[in-house]
């Protein structure tokens, strides 16, 4: 479809609005990695199964590749590019899988930290039982569980819960 018949988004991600034409069709994680690029946002199954494409949609999580992209117009995305501070200082939760060594491969990680920070902010990491609930949307390969768990619950000392 050529691109000046396309719909326009119109949408603020990680703190800048965008305003773009998009395929009708294409879903959120397509348009962000495809027409942004902001890759750091990754499509796995493609199909809701795996949550590697977790980002968040006024501050909560969804499925990229379940959500169309003219879905979500005039809301606010945020991505992992829009985590840490315009100096560079990691957002707690980045940082705590850094300390934790809460991944082998990474594939996972974006979605694994986009969804431990709406996890956090929603009040649902208050035990380890209760991430391992809340964070079972989020699969992983390599099967860095017990560190995703142990960098969520370190995380959620720190940040200020709740949203709801
Ligand atoms: S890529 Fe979206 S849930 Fe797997
Ligand atoms: S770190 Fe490899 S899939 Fe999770």
């Amino acid at each position: 479809m050529p691109g000046n018949s396309e719909p326009m988004l119109s949408v603020t991600v990680n703190d800048h609005p965008r305003d773009f034409p998009v395929d009708p069709r294409s879903t959120l994680v397509d348009a962000l990695r495809g027409r942004l690029g902001l890759t750091g946002t990754k499509k796995g199954c493609d199909r809701g199964e795996c949550g590697a494409c977790t980002v968040l949609v006024d501050g909560r999580r969804v499925l990229s590749c379940m959500t169309l992209a003219l879905a979500v117009h005039g809301k606010e995305i945020t991505t992992i590019e829009g985590l840490a501070s315009d100096d560079g200082t990691l957002h707690p939760v980045q940082q705590s899988f850094l300390d934790k060594d809460a991944f082998q491969c990474g594939f996972c990680t974006p979605g694994q930290v986009m969804s431990a920070v709406a996890c956090i902010a929603e009040g649902h990491a208050t035990s380890t039982d209760e991430i391992k609930e809340w964070m079972s949307g989020n699969l992983c390969r390599c099967a860095a569980y017990v560190q995703i768990v142990e960098a969520v619950s370190e995380a959620a000392a720190e940040v200020e819960p709740p949203i709801r």
